[in-house]
């Protein structure tokens, strides 16, 4: 089984546990990290909803106190209709731990339907100051 495979079938299964009775909206995201690590995350809503956290947060807060400094494949899956995609916070997120060759997949239940680079899901992004 390679990498993106295995990323799937764990983000699947973050997504089963993800805590979302408000949207009923379960996400999961996987990411493969530079240490060859794999780090897993779920959405975790709240009843004050904007202190939820999103699945990619999970993951890159997962990976980050695992020992893992970058984010060499990451992947975020939602049973929906309409594919997954990280909002503009995660894009954030996501960059700030990417590598230039860090791939985001895009996946539901028939598998990842789209591959993109980090950079190209924030350009013109925020990044020294
Ligand atoms: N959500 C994520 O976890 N990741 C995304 O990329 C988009 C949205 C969550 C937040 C909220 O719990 C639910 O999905 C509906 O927006």
């Amino acid at each position: 089984m390679n990498n993106t495979q295995k990323l799937l079938n764990l983000a699947t299964k973050a997504a089963e546990n993800a805590y979302a009775p408000y949207s009923k909206f379960h996400v999961g995201a996987a990411i493969l990290a530079d240490d060859g690590k794999m780090y897993t995350g779920c959405n975790a809503e709240n009843v004050s909803f904007p202190v939820g956290t999103c699945a990619e947060a999970g993951a890159i807060a997962a990976m980050v106190a695992g020992g893992g400094k970058k984010i060499a494949e990451i992947l975020i899956f939602a049973d929906s209709k309409q594919l997954i995609s990280p909002c503009g916070a995660c894009r954030q997120r996501i960059l700030e731990f990417a590598m230039p060759q860090t791939i985001v997949h895009l996946a539901n239940k028939e598998g990842v339907k789209q591959s993109i680079k980090a950079a190209e899901l924030l350009p013109y992004s925020f990044s020294e100051f």
